[in-house]
């Protein structure tokens, strides 16, 4: 028996990653998991390993909405939303940001939490309840001075997830964040500039630590919280006091 079982679940960004470990984690616990990625390849190889449904598309466009949502339907509606896509986006001089970069950061990181929310609520109240987490970062809630931009992306789903928390709370839907440091990922890779990560000075969070979390707030009663994950600590809710937080 899994927590799951029984439950549709969907996982943005489930080709690579996070994503990818945490639809392992949510099928693994019996739910059926749509696995919606812009890269269709990605998302069919997840999806055909967990035994779920494909989506391809971009989380920044209604449209793919529209696809999930029908996607679900098929199979019952959507009980969990992992709104998890994102895109690292631009370092360096900020007049040196091109437009299009600009315009996916938004629409992944921002876009792809607002519309997927709204794309979902109305299958979660039919269903009565459900479960939203958003996977923002560290940089949502402290200043990351190497990239405003990622900083800002996630700093808007947290408030997003602080705002949306008590406005769904009467429907029984939970709204949730995890907000990992450095998670061993492909996007950590590129991020480091094709380094190995393993070199880094620091220990890298392993995705399934993110997803175990993602789990336990997909299935627990807590709502509007934000759990920052930092390696080889439990994971505890940011408070919002500041960057002291990460030190005591
Ligand atoms: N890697 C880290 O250190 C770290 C830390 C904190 C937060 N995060 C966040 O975790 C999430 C997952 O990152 P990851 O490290 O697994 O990265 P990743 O690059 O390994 O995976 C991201 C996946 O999202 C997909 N994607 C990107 N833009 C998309 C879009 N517009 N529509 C649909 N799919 C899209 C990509 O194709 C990819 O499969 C992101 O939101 C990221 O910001 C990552």
């Amino acid at each position: 028996m899994g927590t799951l079982d029984g439950k549709i679940a969907l996982v943005t960004g489930a080709g690579s990653g996070i994503g990818r470990t945490s639809a392992e984690t949510l099928a693994g616990e019996g739910a059926y998991v749509l696995c919606v990625d812009v890269g269709e390849d990605g998302a069919k190889a997840t999806a055909r390993d967990v035994g779920g449904t494909a989506v391809a598309g971009d989380v920044g466009d209604p449209d793919t909405w529209r696809a999930v949502v029908a996607a679900g339907a098929a199979h019952g509606g959507i009980d969990v939303a992992h709104l998890n896509a994102g895109v690292y986006g631009h370092t360096g001089d900020v007049l040196d940001l091109p437009d299009d970069v600009y315009q996916r950061v938004i629409g992944a990181n921002i876009g792809g939490v607002i519309l997927g929310t709204r794309a979902v609520v109305a299958s979660m109240r039919e269903r009565g309840g459900g479960a939203i987490v958003v996977t923002a970062s560290m940089a949502g809630v402290v200043p990351f001075p190497p990239n405003p931009l990622y900083t800002a992306s996630k700093h808007a789903v947290v408030g997003w997830v602080r705002a949306m928390a008590p406005v769904l709370a009467g429907d029984h839907i939970t709204v949730n964040a995890v907000c990992p440091g450095v998670v061993d990922t492909p996007m950590t890779v590129g991020a480091a500039g094709g380094l190995d990560p393993a070199q880094l000075p620091f220990p890298l969070i392993p995705p399934s630590a993110i997803a175990a979390a993602v789990l336990g707030l997909a299935t627990g009663a807590d709502t509007g919280v934000c759990l920052a994950i930092w390696p080889d600590r439990d994971p505890v809710p940011w408070d919002f006091r500041g960057p002291e937080q990460l030190f005591v």
